[in-house]
């Protein structure tokens, strides 16, 4: 009969397993704790979610393409004109990943815009069928989805933070 010989002394190894999985504990707590807190997970549009952005493209073509023009570019006299077909675009070259996720359903709904305080009309009257338009909230956020799709990564990013800044406050604290 043989015995293995071990070089460590069991008890110091059995503390150095546990010290090793107590900070692997740690690393998914702290982990877990971020992506709980990440703004991107609060966005109601996703650029990512293919099911959404396909409907928001086609809600686009149907109310929007007239004036903001083809894939949200804005109509070409957009600069020079001051018509209101002239629709401006809503793509990378306008100024719409400016605004909060909150602000762009907002100005979509209602005809409102707000930014930086401002308040300014921008449609005769709201797309939403809460303003007597024809879209429902989960067209208007996908309208929001679609628009994502054509901003830079800079773009992206600069907007998530909007968001997180300027989210609304939650009714009520958020279920575990
Ligand atoms: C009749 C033409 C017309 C239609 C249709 C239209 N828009 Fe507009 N939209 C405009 C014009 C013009 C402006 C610029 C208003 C201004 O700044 O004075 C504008 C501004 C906006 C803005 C603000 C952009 C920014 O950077 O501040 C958003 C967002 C927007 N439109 C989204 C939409 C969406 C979404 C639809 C379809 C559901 C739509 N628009 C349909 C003409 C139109």
């Amino acid at each position: 009969m043989t015995t293995r010989v071990t070089h460590t002394d069991p008890v110091t190894s059995r503390l150095g397993l546990w010290i090793g999985l107590g900070a692997i504990a740690l690393c998914f707590a702290i982990v877990g704790f971020i992506a709980a807190n990440r703004p991107a997970e609060q966005s109601l549009a996703a650029a990512e979610n293919r099911k959404q952005v396909d409907l928001g493209q086609l809600t686009y073509q149907q109310n929007c393409m007239a004036c903001h023009g083809v894939k949200l570019k804005g109509r070409p006299s957009w600069e020079v004109s001051s018509s209101k077909q002239a629709g401006i675009p809503l793509s990378a070259d306008g100024t719409t990943w400016h605004l909060s996720d909150r602000h762009l359903f907002d100005a979509i709904a209602t005809g409102v815009r707000v930014k930086a305080g401002e308040t300014k009309r921008i449609h005769d009257k709201g797309f939403a069928q809460s303003a007597g338009g024809r879209l429902s909230d989960q067209e208007v956020w996908a309208l929001i989805a679609y628009f994502k799709t054509t901003w830079t990564a800079r773009q992206v990013e600069s907007q998530k933070e909007t968001s997180f800044r300027e989210r609304p406050e939650p009714a009520a604290p958020a279920a575990k």
